[in-house]
């Protein structure tokens, strides 16, 4: 048991690792714990409260876990009194057997267990140390309160909204399924509310959220109780936040091929504000993999839906994940991927080696990959991908596109970055007086694409977008430049 020589605990640092799921997941525990009562540190080092919100989709995401809570020891050794939690996919996948594993940390919780994290805070402090990673079916879990002022003041104008959490689909490779549990979508009333409440503060991106985010409302409606669970078709859904007044851009995060359907391709050719972009798994340019990974679709039938897409939007963006190393993946199998690749044309691609994972099908496969034969893949696989990139990037020098702005960029010096709405990194240049361009996060400018890069696009403020002298706003503060 620890015993506590104090009876407060007043900031906190949350550490993310993974996917938007997660990032989201982390806002709404940070909102929970301003709600505490709790105020957000800069980092580790002035926070009495450290959680760690983590990822076990690779082993090596999950591994990151164990290196960090062993060099937290030292974290919690300099002020005892300090609470360690750990939260997301590795909470869910081992429990408590964590808190047996590490006598520093205080607390876990699962993925589906956020809103009870501020009791079990409380509860650390009396010295006790708790688990909850108990799958709920109930929809309570996405209940939270609304925004406390000390996260609309780190607002830039982007939002994820969940739409529907879990999956069933258990492809071979993935641990999701366990760690996120079965599929569950959230009525669209509650979902265009919170549409409607983030557009009316100053949001004018949504990132609409899910697993296997377009097979929005299937359950309910493959049973034909669309309407009585509040669900609907994603595209409809798509179409009604379309009308939200003040939302610019639209986008939504991953789909999955086998739900990819015509009232989906269609949405991409009519509503006004769903992005350009559409980020859609691939995984492998082989048959025989595709099957071996259960991912329920051939290369023909993701090709169909690439181009049909294209037809309905010409200068779509298209951008992938992919596995190399799969269980029997052969030299051929791999040219079938690097194909494939070329044929989409993907404007970006996440690549990945096999991770065996625990309790998923593949594990049980025979024929591993040889580990450097996967490196040379992998590298294969990104050394194509950044020319179909830096080709792109080349295509769109002279466009004017409209960017909303993020913040500074990691160029530094001042600049400011944003995407434009295919999703392309943009990084504005300083402009001819040298001044940084007027511009704060949120704010969606218009900019003339000049230069192209590797990894991101240079633009200019086109004519008539005013220069700053000699303040740069990033958010809600105002630096001296
Ligand atoms: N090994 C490697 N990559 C994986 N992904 C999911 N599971 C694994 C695994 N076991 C990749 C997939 C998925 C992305 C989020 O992570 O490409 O789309
Ligand atoms: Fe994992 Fe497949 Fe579900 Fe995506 S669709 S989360 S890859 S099991």
């Amino acid at each position: 048991m620890i015993s506590r020589a104090r009876e407060t605990l007043e900031t906190f640092h949350i550490r993310t690792y993974g996917c938007q799921m997660n990032v989201h997941d982390s806002d709404k525990l940070a909102n929970l714990l301003y709600h505490s009562g709790l105020e957000a540190a800069p980092g580790p080092d002035q926070a009495d409260v450290l959680v760690i919100n983590t990822c076990s989709i690779r082993d090596k995401a999950e591994n990151q876990l164990y290196s960090d809570l062993g060099a937290l020891r030292d974290w919690k050794e300099a002020a005892p009194a300090r609470v360690i939690g750990v939260g997301g996919c590795v909470a869910q996948q081992v429990g408590d057997s964590l808190l047996k594993r590490f006598p520093h940390l205080d607390f876990v919780f699962g993925t589906h267990n956020l809103r009870q994290v501020p009791s079990m805070l409380q509860a650390a402090l009396a010295g006790q140390r708790a688990s909850e990673t108990g799958e709920s079916r109930s929809l309570e879990r996405f209940d939270m309160p609304e925004l406390h002022p000390g996260m609309r003041a780190q607002g830039d104008g982007r939002a994820f909204v969940t739409v529907m959490e879990g999956c069933d689909m258990f492809c071979s490779f993935c641990i999701v399924p366990r760690t996120r549990g079965r599929e569950i979508s959230r009525p669209a009333a509650m979902i265009l509310e919170e549409a409607r409440s983030l557009a009316a503060s100053g949001v004018r991106e949504i990132t609409l959220l899910g697993q296997t985010v377009n097979a929005y409302g299937r359950h309910a409606e493959r049973r034909g109780r669309g309407t009585e669970s509040g669900t609907m078709a994603f595209a409809s859904l798509l179409a009604e936040l379309d009308a939200v007044p003040g939302l610019e851009r639209i986008r939504y995060t991953s789909p999955h091929p086998i739900f990819f359907d015509e009232a989906l391709i269609r949405a991409h050719a009519e509503l006004e504000h769903l992005c350009p972009h559409v980020h859609l798994p691939l995984q492998s340019g082989s048959n025989s993999v595709l099957e071996a990974m259960r991912r329920r679709y051939s290369r023909e039938e993701y090709l169909d839906i690439t181009r049909a897409l294209r037809q309905a939007v010409p200068d779509l963006a298209i951008t992938t994940d992919l596995i190399v190393g799969f269980p029997g993946e052969t030299d051929s199998d791999f040219s079938d991927t690097l194909d494939l690749v070329r044929q989409v044309g993907f404007v970006d691609s996440f690549s990945f080696k096999y991770s065996p994972r625990p309790e998923t099908a593949a594990i049980e496969l025979p024929n591993a990959a040889d580990s450097s034969e996967a490196q040379s893949r992998l590298e294969a696989l990104q050394v194509l991908q950044r020319e179909l990139t830096l080709e792109h990037h080349r295509s769109r020098v002279g466009q004017r596109v409209e960017v909303l702005i993020q913040g500074e960029s990691r160029r530094g010096k001042g600049q400011l970055c944003g995407r434009d709405p295919h999703h392309r990194l943009v990084n504005l240049a300083p402009g001819e007086s040298g001044a940084a361009p007027a511009a704060r996060a949120g704010d969606i400018k218009t900019v003339d694409l000049v230069e192209a890069t590797p990894h991101s696009l240079i633009g200019v403020l086109a004519p008539g977008e005013a220069q700053a002298e000699s303040v740069l706003q990033v958010g809600s503060l105002a630096l001296e430049v």
